[in-house]
C-alpha cells in the first residue's frame, strides 16, 4: 500500500465504484478533499482516504462558510416569518377573566405572510381585547395595514397607539384610517373597556408627547388599569400608576448573538428589551413584535404574538 495523490489531477487509474463505500470515498475526494494526499486501498486503483492536516483544513474553510450562509438565510427568510403565539397568565381584582392578544412594530408593507399569521393566530387565540403598540407600518401611508385590521375583531374592539413611525403624518389622519377599518386610536386617553377595566393609550414616549395623567383622570380608582405606550423606556417614569403596561418598539432586539446581546437597541430601552418587568407595583411586558426594522432580518428573537389572559384573584 503506497502514497498516492488524487488520480483526478495527478493520472492515476480509477475503477467505477462497486459499493456504497467506495462511492462515498470518490464523492469525499471530489467534494472536499481535491489534491490531498490519499492512499491507495484495494487493487485496480480504488482508493481510500488518510488523515490529513491538508484536507481537515479545507473541510474546516468549507463549513467557516456554511454556518455563516445557514444562519444567514435562516435569519432573512425563516425566523421573521415564524410568529409565536406566547401565552401569559396573571392574576388580578378583575370581574372576570380579560384576554388580550397584543400585536405591536408590524412594520407592514401589505397582507403578506405576517400579516396573514397573526390574523390566523389572534383567530385562534380569540381574544376579548386586541391592542396594537405602534409602528403599525413604516413611513407613509397606513393602507398596507388596511386588509389585516380589517380581519381583526374582538369583542371589546381594537385599540392602537402611536409608535415613532406613526410620527410622520397628521394624527387626524391616522384617526380617520383607524375608525374606517374598526379599531380606534388612543392618544393619551382613556376608556371603560369593561366596568372594572380601564385601557390607557399614550402617544409615543420617544417621539411624542406621552400624558398618563391625563388618560387616567376618569378611571375609576378600582378599575383594573391597562396602559399602552410604544418605548418601553417610559415605564421607569410611569410605573405605580396603573395594573398592566404593555409595550414594543425593541423587537427583543431582533438580531441577537449569543453572549453579545443585540446588534441593535434603541437607545432609551436598554433595560427592557423583552418579556416581563416589575417596578412600583406595576408590571410591564414587553413583545418582541411581529416585523423587523433596518434589516428585514430577525435571529435569536422571534417575532410574537402576545396572548394575555388575567384571572380574578
Ligand atoms: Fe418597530
Amino acid at each position: 500500500m503506497g502514497v498516492r495523490t488524487f488520480l483526478f489531477f495527478r493520472g492515476s487509474k480509477w475503477t467505477q465504484p462497486t459499493s456504497f463505500r467506495e462511492a462515498y470515498t470518490d464523492v469525499a475526494l471530489l467534494t472536499g478533499l481535491l489534491g490531498g494526499p490519499v492512499v491507495e486501498g484495494r487493487s485496480g486503483g480504488r482508493l481510500d482516504t488518510a488523515p490529513s492536516g491538508h484536507r481537515l483544513g479545507l473541510a474546516l474553510g468549507i463549513a467557516a462558510l456554511l454556518v455563516p450562509a445557514t444562519v444567514l438565510l435562516y435569519a432573512f427568510f425563516i425566523e421573521p416569518y415564524s410568529i409565536e403565539l406566547t401565552r401569559h397568565a396573571l392574576a388580578a381584582d378583575v370581574l372576570q377573566p380579560l384576554k388580550i392578544a397584543h400585536l405591536t412594530d408590524l412594520h407592514s408593507r401589505g397582507f403578506g405572510t405576517r400579516e396573514r399569521q397573526v390574523v390566523e393566530l389572534v383567530e385562534q387565540a380569540a381574544p376579548d381585547l386586541i391592542v396594537v403598540t405602534g409602528d403599525v407600518v413604516d413611513n407613509g401611508s397606513l393602507e398596507p395595514s388596511r386588509e389585516m385590521f380589517r380581519r381583526l375583531r374582538a369583542p371589546l374592539g381594537v385599540w392602537v397607539v402611536r409608535g415613532n413611525t406613526e410620527q410622520t403624518r397628521p394624527e387626524a389622519e391616522e384617526v380617520d384610517f383607524f375608525r374606517s377599518v374598526g379599531a380606534r386610536l388612543l392618544d393619551n386617553q382613556g376608556v371603560a373597556v369593561r366596568s372594572d377595566v380601564w385601557l390607557v393609550g399614550l402617544d409615543d414616549p420617544l417621539t411624542g408627547h406621552p400624558d398618563l395623567k391625563v388618560a387616567l383622570e376618569k378611571a375609576p380608582a378600582a378599575s383594573f388599569k391597562v396602559a399602552l405606550f410604544h418605548s418601553p423606556g417610559h415605564f421607569a417614569e410611569v410605573a405605580g400608576l396603573f395594573n398592566l403596561g404593555l409595550a414594543g418598539h425593541t423587537h427583543g432586539g431582533q438580531v441577537r448573538f449569543p453572549g453579545l446581546g443585540s446588534w441593535w437597541l434603541s437607545p432609551d430601552a436598554p433595560s427592557y428589551v423583552s418579556g416581563w418587568y416589575t417596578k412600583n407595583r406595576s408590571q410591564l411586558y414587553v413583545s418582541r413584535g411581529i416585523g423587523t426594522t433596518v434589516v428585514p432580518a430577525r435571529f435569536l428573537a422571534r417575532p410574537e404574538v402576545a396572548l394575555i389572559e388575567i384571572r380574578p384573584n
